[in-house]
């Protein structure tokens, strides 16, 4: 089938679907909803059988949907409608909930249904659920909806709602107030619910020692309590604030107006206001962690749980120094488990947009990551493993290649590319690594084609050296598995010296450092250079600036030459 998928950005769930229809074997298009012209234009251009809107802010224009059949991906389970479906669900503490693909008609999410799934809900932020849960239950309900559409005489279901399993209702947009926290009432499950209700965006706005601030990235936090509301102890990034009945980090805010109206952590929004509260070690039992190690027997894993997968300088700078004790360890097999939702995206652009000199903030933060990709590189004494369970992006790919096993979750969605940052050119040793594990050919396209991947692609292209399917929970019980499997092989020691030998002999061909200093060359052009691309770039993606048209890349309808070579072989 010839698909059009109409987005208003190409966020997490679009991508996936992009990737697993194109998987399926259907032809994939994409474009941004600009404009109405612009969209029809689209649809001239491509002669789509199906448009399939997995992300819309807005109703498809009359003109389209009235000549093409136009599936919309509402985040709801069957008969809720509006815009703000899952907010609701996690604020009402919803148990399950679900997705429901429906044909579009004029009136919003009330069109008749092509096809529902469920999920289970888990205590966690709503992009959290949207790029895990509930994308993958999406994909389960598109996929039923394309097979139906195929079938002649099959007609969609009305939505009605004395129907027993309609569940679902009209819900307006959530407002602040439906989720303003009153810390004087609110226990820590619902001051959770109501910031997770909102986080990605738009935050939960409250006042935190006399700042106004959106919150972003609560988590529970143990053993402290004190007055509600009030800042009773930081720890790294983070401040802890009080709750009736126990008290809940926030490792990120967001100002309402001023200069950096995006997310930062939390100490560096609040800063000088802050009162003297003593400092709960980062990475702690009791404090804000990030970083954790686990051993079970001959290995070690190391988790890194960075919000959004950025990693700042000093969030490099500690993972290398957790890294270097796991050496320490008599383990023979190290595990890099990245966070949930991300392995890694790479530099932290916000904090970089922040700092006094970006150039200079993008140089730390680029050799810092170098420095960890280095270490892990240059390890002879374990066997190193990445294992992806969440999505990654530009450096945090690289980042992860470095290690010498790349194992990937099958629904993992990777972009192992960094030009639609402003041209950038890159680090992380890219140019060593994707050569030596993907061969030239190969790592010309991956660097190319500047699209998402999913893990098969990935494995197909050696990029990933495993597929492992199933769930958050099923990955890591798999990877604990094979990594002991590695770990007491009978050639171990074979596989770790040959490893070994490859890389001394790899050194003699040419150095690292040689690797290193030709990628931080470009880069330093990027970032100081006359071209500011990358500066307009970054600033565009940290203040989320709409695209104004669809890149080439993804709108195949308008690529001229591949139109004239379809058109050739009709
Ligand atoms: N630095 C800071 N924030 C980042 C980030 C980074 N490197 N990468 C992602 N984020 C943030 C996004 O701003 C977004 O924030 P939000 O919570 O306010 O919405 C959140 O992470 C999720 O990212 P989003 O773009 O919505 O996720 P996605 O799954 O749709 O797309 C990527 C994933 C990786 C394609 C996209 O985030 C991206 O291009 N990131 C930049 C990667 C990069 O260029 N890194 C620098 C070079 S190494």
């Amino acid at each position: 089938m010839r698909i059009l998928l109409l987005v208003h950005g190409f966020n997490s769930l679009s991508q996936r679907l992009f990737v697993e229809l194109g998987a399926d074997g259907h032809d994939v298009s994409v474009e941004f909803d600009v404009s109405d012209p612009n969209l029809e234009e689209a649809v001239a251009l491509f002669e789509p059988d199906v448009i399939l809107a997995p992300f819309l802010k807005r109703a498809i224009p009359k003109s389209i949907w009235s000549e093409h059949l136009c599936l919309i991906v509402h985040p709801g389970v069957i008969g809720d409608r509006g815009p703000s479906a899952l907010d609701w669900s996690i604020l009402e503490n919803e148990q399950s909930w679900g997705v429901t693909v429906l044909q579009a008609e004029a009136e919003m999410d009330a069109g008749p249904i092509w096809a529902s799934a469920a999920f289970e809900m888990r205590g966690a932020a709503k992009s959290s659920l949207y790029r895990s849960e509930l994308s993958d239950a999406a994909l389960v309900a598109v996929r039923e909806a394309l097979e139906r559409v195929t079938i002649s005489g099959a007609e969609p279901r009305l939505l009605d709602y004395s129907d027993s399993d309609v569940r679902g209702q009209l819900r307006p947009l959530m407002v602040q107030a439906d989720r303003q926290i009153d810390w004087s009432r609110d226990t820590t499950d619902v001051v959770l619910r109501k910031i997770r209700s909102a986080d990605g965006v738009p935050g939960v706005r409250s006042r935190i020692s006399g700042v106004d601030v959106f919150l972003h990235d609560a988590r529970p936090a143990r053993r402290m309590s004190g007055a509600p509301g009030d800042v009773l102890a930081t720890s790294g990034l983070a401040v802890c604030l009080g709750t009736v009945d126990g008290a809940v980090w926030i490792g990120h805010l967001r100002k309402p107006e001023g200069e950096a109206t995006f997310k930062l952590p939390a100490m560096q929004v609040l800063g000088a206001d802050l009162p003297d509260v003593p400092e709960i070690p980062l990475d702690s039992d009791s404090g804000y962690r990030e970083i954790a190690y686990s051993e079970q027997g001959p290995v070690g894993t190391l988790h890194f749980d960075f919000y959004n997968g950025a990693m700042s300088t000093a969030q490099c700078q500690r993972l290398l120094e957790a890294y270097e004790a796991t050496l320490t360890r008599p383990t023979k097999v190290i595990v890099l488990a990245g966070g949930r939702d991300f392995w890694s995206n790479g530099i932290h652009l916000n904090v970089i947009e922040a700092a006094e000199v970006a150039a200079e903030e993008s140089w730390r933060n680029i050799n810092a990551m170098d420095d960890l990709a280095e270490a892990i590189i240059r390890t002879e004494s374990h066997l190193t493993v990445a294992a992806m369970g969440g999505n990654s992006g530009a450096g945090g790919v690289f980042l992860a290649r470095a290690c010498d096993q790349l194992w990937m979750r099958e629904a993992v969605i990777v972009n192992p590319h960094y030009k639609d940052m402003g041209n950038l050119y890159g680090s992380e040793f890219w140019t060593y690594l994707l050569p030596l594990h993907c061969g030239a050919k190969n790592a010309n396209r991956i660097t190319q084609q500047r699209l998402p991947m999913g893990a098969n692609e990935a494995r197909a292209l050696e990029l990933a050296d495993r597929v492992i399917s199933g769930s958050q929970g099923d990955f890591a019980a798999t990877v604990s598995q094979q990594a002991a499997a590695v770990a007491e092989g009978s050639d171990f020691a074979d596989r770790l010296r040959s490893k070994v030998q490859r890389r001394q002999a790899d050194e003699q061909a040419k150095p690292l450092s040689a690797y290193r200093e030709e990628e931080l060359a470009r880069m330093r052009h990027n970032f100081f250079g006359f071209d500011t691309s990358y500066h307009v770039a970054r600033y565009n993606f940290v203040h989320k600036i709409c695209k104004s048209r669809t890149p080439v890349t993804l709108a195949q309808h308008r690529d001229k030459s591949r139109l004239q070579a379809v058109r050739r072989a009709s």
